[in-house]
């Protein structure tokens, strides 16, 4: 009975998965958001208003995504060594790096200019210049000071045009309009070119901007300050991780491994958990990217999409790039993706959400060939040709049940029953 409800909720598209939608199971909201104490425009008063209790999902959101399917995007053709990346921005053709190995700017994948001086990095964004037109690149340096990539390639510090002064930064994103948002540990500043306000008090950890909309995550909390209004609103979010604003203007934001959007009537929903905390979140475009465990996921119009075996790095973090794309930092050398919209084979799709599937829980019986368990299961075709007998025995879990041993989840069970659902 309830995985049919949560088959409802996954079929019509998690958007509007509302207590209406989806019958009592659904979690409660995380806090009536509207609590915005509006007195003082642009000013974090404070603490918000007394929350709610604080949300339990119950354990019934969908934990079944839409397949995603991702492109590598091939950036550097030359192999120009990068170190360890810690910010990176794009700026019309240009890619700016930011790492252990100083600036980096590559385009159409190939070195372009690049200056050692600076080797710790915290942030990068492309924004509005303050002076002039166009944009800059500016970065933020591990001691917290903001510089701008002048037109000579030289870095300039800018934190004094902006009044910044005294400030040290950890983000920087460009949030709309001329709204170029800076957040510190402990507040958030936002600048329109021509004045800063200091608007939101933290601490914070995460941050996300866009539709003239700056989020925070405070511990247990989310706060998003509107740059055009003033308007400030507080959400509780226990164990709230990540946070980006869609490209609807509507908060998303994670807590463990549990998404949260924002609903039409303005209350956080709970509408998808991941298989792993979600520890990364960002707009790029039309889509919210994350990341859970070692995967990609995206959240677009209502709908939580995810990759399969993309294996990401540990500790993996987010920037958007150019052309509704992403960067994935870590460590290791950064990633591009894209997100593959084109029309995918049945193949593709039984290759993306079921042959891990197989080949954790189904393979040591069902191989092709001498000794091998009828039916031969290794392949699309296999899987394609059993739908009936698959679906009672992963699915229902009539006889002779499958697998007949060992450890079979429900949730794998469930994504065995969405991908029999997708045709
Ligand atoms: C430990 C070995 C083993 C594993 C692992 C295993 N199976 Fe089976 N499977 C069998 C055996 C044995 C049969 C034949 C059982 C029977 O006919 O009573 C069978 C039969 C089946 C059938 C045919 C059922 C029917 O109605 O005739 C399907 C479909 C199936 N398995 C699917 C799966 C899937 C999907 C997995 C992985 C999620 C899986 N099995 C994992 C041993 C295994």
């Amino acid at each position: 009975m309830t995985r049919s409800i949560v088959r409802w909720c996954f079929a019509s598209s998690v958007v509007a998965l509302s207590v209406a939608a989806c019958g009592p199971t659904e979690p409660p909201p995380p806090m009536d958001s509207g609590v915005v104490t509006d007195t003082s425009v642009g000013t974090d008063t404070g603490p918000a208003p007394d929350s709610t209790a604080p949300p339990s999902d119950g354990g019934t959101l969908p934990t079944i995504a839409a397949p995603l399917f991702v492109r590598a995007i091939t950036y550097n053709n030359m192999m120009v060594p990068l170190g360890t990346v810690q910010a990176v921005t794009d700026n019309a053709g240009t890619t700016a790096f930011f790492g252990s190995l100083g600036m980096r700017l590559l385009r159409a994948g190939a070195l372009f200019a690049s200056n050692a001086e600076i080797t710790m990095w915290r942030s990068a964004a492309t924004v509005p210049a303050v002076v002039g037109t166009g944009t800059w690149t500016i970065a933020v340096d591990a001691m917290g000071r903001v510089h701008r990539v002048r037109p000579d390639n030289l870095l300039e510090i800018v934190g004094d045009r902006y009044g910044l002064t005294g400030m040290s930064v950890r983000w920087v994103a460009h949030g709309g309009m001329n709204f170029v948002g800076f957040a510190s540990e402990t507040h958030l500043s936002i600048s329109d070119g021509m004045n800063i306000r200091r608007v939101m008090e933290g601490p914070f950890t995460a941050f996300g901007a866009s539709n003239n909309l700056f989020a925070g995550v405070s511990p247990d909390r989310i706060k998003v300050l509107d740059a055009a209004t003033g308007r400030l609103r507080t959400w509780n979010l226990p164990g709230a991780t990540a946070v980006a604003i869609d490209a609807m203007g509507k908060v998303i934001a994670s807590a463990g491994p549990v998404l949260w959007a924002e609903a039409a009537d303005g209350t956080l929903e709970g509408v998808f958990r991941a298989p792993a905390p979600i520890t990364a979140m960002v707009r790029s475009g039309p889509r919210v990217w994350f990341v859970s465990g070692r995967e990609l996921g995206t959240y677009a119009t209502g709908r939580v999409s995810m990759t399969t075996g993309t294996m990401l790095d540990a500790n993996s973090t987010l920037s958007p790039a150019s052309m509704d794309e992403v960067w994935v930092s870590s460590a290791m050398a950064p990633r591009r993706y894209a997100a593959d919209t084109g029309t995918q084979t049945p193949e593709a799709i039984w290759r993306a959400t079921m042959q891990s599937i197989y080949a954790s829980s189904c393979a040591d019986c069902h191989f092709p060939g001498m000794g091998g368990q009828a039916p031969d299961l290794s392949t699309y075709m296999g899987w394609d040709a059993n739908r009936m007998k698959i679906r009672n025995s992963v699915v229902l879990m009539m006889a002779p049940v499958m697998p007949p041993r060992g450890m079979f989840t429900m949730e794998q069970r469930n994504a065995v029953d969405a991908w029999l659902m997708m045709r």
